[in-house]
C-alpha cells in the first residue's frame, strides 16, 4: 500500500473540491482492510423474512464475505447462522434455499437443528467427558430486523441496528408500508460484474449518468409516449452514517395523471382505490409521497432499495478489489390484482433486470470504469460536482449533483480511519 488513508480522500468541499484517490479502486490491501473494517463491522442486509415463512424454511447466502444461513426457527423467529461445521470447518449447507428439520454436514455426519443446536454426531462416545453439545452449536453474527429486513453484524461493538439506520430506517418504512403484508416475490437476479464495489455503490443512486448512460432507455420512453424531459427534479439527501437518498418525480414509476399514458385504463380505477386507502391510514401527505415520488435508497455499503418502475431490493458482494456478486429481488404486496402484478414484474424486468434497459448498461460502465483505472496517471477520481454549494443548499435539488456520493465517501473515510484532508495540506 503505497498511500495512507490521510491522502484516500480529499474533502474541500467548501471550495468546491471533492477527490477520491484512484488507489482505492484497484489496490488488493486497501480492500483487505475494508473487509475487516468495513464489512465486518457494518450492520448488512441479510435477506427479507418474507423469504423463509414458516419454522425450517431457509436461504444461503453470502454476506460480507462470510457463508451464512438464514432461517425461521422452531420458535419462529429468524436466525442468522454461520454455515460452517463446529467440527472442522465444513459448510453445513449446500443448497441456495430449502425447507428442513436439519442441517446436516455431508463431511462427517455432524447435525444441527434449524436453531443451530448439535443434536448428533456419529461416534460422539469417543469424545470423552469434557465434550459437549452445547459448546458445539452454530455460531452466529449479531442480527437484528427493521420492519422485516434482516441485517447481521460481525462487530459487537458496532451501535445497534436502529442506531444505524438512523433516519434511513423512515424509508425502509415508506417499501414496508405500501400494504399490510409486503412480500419478497420468488427468484432473484445474479450475476458477477468485474468492478470495485465502491463504484456500484456509487452507481447505485448517481444522477449524473442517467442523461447518457441511459440514453436507449429514455428513447423507449418517447417511443412510448412519454416525455422523459418532463422528469422533475427531486431531492438527493444525505441521510447521516453514510446512508443516502434521493427522491424525484420518474416518467415511469407512479401512476399520477401526467404520465397516465404509461398505465393502462383498465388499471386506474384500482390505482385510485388503493390511493384512497393509503390516504386514509396515513394521511394525505405521506399518501402523496409513497404514492407520488419516486426514491433510491442507499444504505451503506452495500445495499440500494429503489422504489420506482418497481421496488428492487438489490446487494454487491465484493469478491475482491475488481470483482462483485450482484443479488437482486422484488418485494410486492402479497395480495394484488393479477394485472398490476404482472405490470409490476415488467417494469422490474424491463428496467432492473440483467437484460434490462439499465442494468446492462451499468454493468459496462463499472467493467470500463475498473479497467480505465488501471492507468495509475489518472490519481484522483472527482465528485465534487455540487460541493460549492452543498453547506448553503444540503437537500441538493439537481438530480445530477453528488451530495449523495459524498456522504458514501465521508462515511467510507470515518470506517477506514482517514481523517479530512484540508485544503491547506494538498
Ligand atoms: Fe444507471
Amino acid at each position: 500500500m503505497g498511500i495512507g488513508t490521510d491522502t484516500w480522500v480529499d474533502d474541500a468541499a467548501d471550495d468546491g473540491i471533492f477527490k477520491v484517490n484512484t488507489e482505492v479502486f484497484r489496490d488488493p490491501e486497501i480492500f483487505a482492510l475494508e473487509r475487516q473494517r468495513i464489512f465486518d463491522r457494518s450492520w448488512l442486509y441479510v435477506g427479507h423474512e418474507s423469504e423463509v415463512e414458516s419454522p425450517g424454511d431457509f436461504v444461503c447466502r453470502s454476506v460480507g464475505g462470510h457463508p451464512v444461513i438464514m432461517v425461521r426457527g422452531k420458535d419462529e423467529s429468524v436466525r442468522v447462522l454461520y454455515n460452517t461445521c463446529l467440527h472442522q470447518g465444513n459448510q453445513v449447507c449446500r443448497v441456495p434455499s430449502g425447507h428442513t428439520s436439519a442441517f446436516q454436514c455431508f463431511f462427517h455426519g455432524w447435525t444441527y437443528d434449524v436453531d443451530g443446536k448439535l443434536v448428533g454426531l456419529p461416534g460422539e462416545s469417543s469424545y470423552g467427558g469434557r465434550f459437549t453439545r452445547q459448546e458445539h452449536g452454530l455460531r452466529a453474527p449479531r442480527v437484528a430486523s427493521h420492519r422485516g429486513f434482516v441485517f447481521m453484524c460481525c462487530d459487537p461493538g458496532t451501535e445497534s441496528l436502529a442506531d444505524y439506520l438512523g433516519a434511513a430506517a423512515a424509508y425502509l418504512d415508506l417499501v414496508a408500508d405500501q400494504a399490510e403484508d409486503m412480500v419478497v416475490l420468488p427468484g432473484s437476479h445474479r450475476y458477477t460484474t468485474h468492478a470495485n464495489w465502491k463504484m456500484a455503490t456509487m452507481n447505485a443512486h448517481d444522477g449524473y449518468h442517467v442523461a447518457t448512460t441511459h440514453a436507449t432507455y429514455l428513447k423507449y420512453l418517447r417511443d412510448s409516449g412519454v416525455d422523459p424531459s418532463q422528469r422533475r427534479l427531486g431531492k438527493r439527501l444525505d441521510l447521516g452514517n453514510g446512508h443516502s437518498a434521493s427522491e424525484f418525480f420518474g416518467a415511469w414509476g407512479r401512476p399520477v395523471a401526467r404520465w397516465a399514458a404509461y398505465w393502462p385504463e383498465a388499471l386506474q380505477e384500482q390505482l385510485a382505490t388503493k390511493r384512497a386507502e393509503l390516504t386514509a391510514t396515513f394521511g394525505e401527505d405521506r399518501a402523496r409521497l409513497m404514492a407520488e415520488v419516486d426514491r433510491n435508497l442507499l444504505l451503506f455499503p452495500n445495499l440500494v432499495i429503489n422504489d420506482h418502475s418497481a421496488v428492487l431490493i438489490r446487494t454487491w458482494e465484493p469478491q475482491s478489489v475488481d470483482e462483485i456478486v450482484v443479488t437482486a429481488w422484488t418485494i410486492a404486496p402479497r395480495q394484488e390484482a393479477e394485472e398490476i402484478r404482472a405490470l409490476r414484474l415488467r417494469n422490474y424486468l424491463t428496467f432492473f433486470g440483467p437484460a434490462g434497459f439499465a442494468t446492462p448498461d451499468d454493468i459496462e460502465a463499472l467493467e470500463c470504469v475498473q479497467r480505465g483505472l488501471r492507468n495509475q496517471a489518472m490519481q484522483w477520481l472527482d465528485v465534487s460536482k455540487g460541493a460549492a454549494t452543498e453547506a448553503s443548499a444540503p437537500e441538493q435539488d439537481d438530480n445530477a449533483d453528488e451530495i449523495q456520493l459524498r456522504a458514501i465517501w465521508r462515511r467510507w473515510r470515518l470506517d477506514m480511519g482517514g481523517s479530512l484532508l484540508t485544503a491547506g495540506s494538498r
